[in-house]
C-alpha cells in the first residue's frame, strides 16, 4: 500500500496519518527503504556515520549530491530529501544559487535547511523562487560549535517560547514540514500544535506528525553509543561481525568455497 509522496500529500498528512522518514547515504539502501518509508533524507549525518568525522560541519554541497544521486538511483519512486551542508545558505542569493544547482544536478524533491526565525528569510526566497523546503528547528546539528555542544531544547519558558516562533516564522516563510530535533516532548507537542504543517520529531516523543531516524543508528550499525532517542531495530553491528567472522573461519579452514562454489 506504498503511495509515492508529493508535497500536498505531505501537508494533507497532517492529523491523517504520521510520516515515516529514514536517512539513506546510497542506492543499496535507499533501495531498501524505497516503498516503505514515506520520504528518504540524505542527510548530512553522512558527514559522519559515513566519512568519519567528528560532526556535520564540513560536509560539502558536491558531497550531499553525490550521495542524493545514488539514492535516487536506488529509489527513483521515493521523495529525497537533500539536506543542504553548513555554509550553502548563508544568505538569500547564495541560499537560491545552490537550491538551483541541486534541482539541476539530482532528482530530489526537496531540500531541508536548518533555522528557525534567524532563516525564515531565506526559506521565504528558496520558496518565493520554487524550491520545496524542509525546515529544522530545536537542537540544530550545524549550531554545535557556535553552541558548544548539543542540548536538549524547550527546558526554559523561553526556550519553549523561542521554539515555538520558530516553528511559525519556518511555516510562514514557506516550508512544507519540519523536522523538530531534541526537544523536550510536551514543548515538541506544543509546536505540533501551533503549525498546520507537519512536524517531523527524532528525540522529540511521539506527539509529533512523524518520525525520522538515520538509518545507520535504527539498524544497530553503530555501537559506540545509542542516544535515549534511538530505537534499535536490528542488531546490524552485532550481525555483521558474526557474518565476517564465519567467512574468515571458512576461509582458513578452507570450507569456503565449496564445490558447489566453484567453477
Ligand atoms: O542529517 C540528518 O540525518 C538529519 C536528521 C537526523 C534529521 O538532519
Ligand atoms: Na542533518
Amino acid at each position: 500500500d506504498f503511495e509515492k509522496m508529493n508535497i500536498t500529500k505531505i501537508k494533507n498528512s497532517k492529523n491523517n496519518k504520521k510520516l515515516t522518514m529514514i536517512t539513506a547515504y546510497d542506492a543499496l539502501f535507499s533501495k531498501l527503504f524505497s516503498e516503505i518509508a514515506d520520504m528518504i533524507l540524505v542527510g548530512d549525518s553522512l558527514n559522519m556515520s559515513f566519512a568519519g568525522k567528528p560532526d556535520t560541519l564540513s560536509a560539502t554541497l558536491d558531497q550531499m549530491i553525490y550521495h542524493t544521486n545514488a539514492v535516487c538511483a536506488g529509489a527513483p519512486k521515493a521523495f529525497v530529501v537533500l539536506d543542504m551542508p553548513f555554509g550553502s545558505y548563508i544568505n538569500e542569493n547564495q541560499a537560491l544559487e545552490n537550491a538551483a544547482k541541486v534541482y539541476a544536478q539530482t532528482n530530489a524533491a526537496a531540500i531541508k535547511i536548518e533555522g528557525g526565525e534567524d532563516r525564515a528569510h531565506i526559506i521565504e526566497h528558496l520558496t518565493k523562487n520554487s524550491i520545496a523546503v524542509m525546515g529544522h528547528i530545536g537542537l540544530m546539528p550545524q549550531y554545535v560549535r557556535s553552541e558548544g555542544g548539543y542540548k536538549v531544547r524547550g527546558k526554559s519558558k523561553e526556550d519553549e517560547e523561542q521554539l515555538i516562533k520558530d516553528a511559525i516564522a519556518v511555516e510562514k516563510a514557506g516550508a512544507f514540514c519540519i523536522v523538530v530535533e531534541g526537544v523536550m516532548s510536551d514543548v515538541a507537542k506544543k509546536i505540533t500544535e501551533a503549525v498546520s504543517i507537519p512536524i517531523i520529531g527524532i528525540g522529540a516523543g511521539n506527539v509529533t506528525d512523524g518520525q525520522v531516524l538515520v538509518w545507520s543508528d535504527m539498524l544497530g550499525f553503530f555501537e559506540d553509543f545509542k542516544p535515549k532517542f534511538v530505537r534499535h531495530y536490528l542488531n546490524g553491528a552485532k550481525l555483521v561481525k558474526e557474518a565476517v567472522n564465519q567467512y574468515r573461519s571458512d576461509v582458513q579452514d578452507s570450507s569456503f568455497p565449496s564445490k558447489e562454489e566453484e567453477y
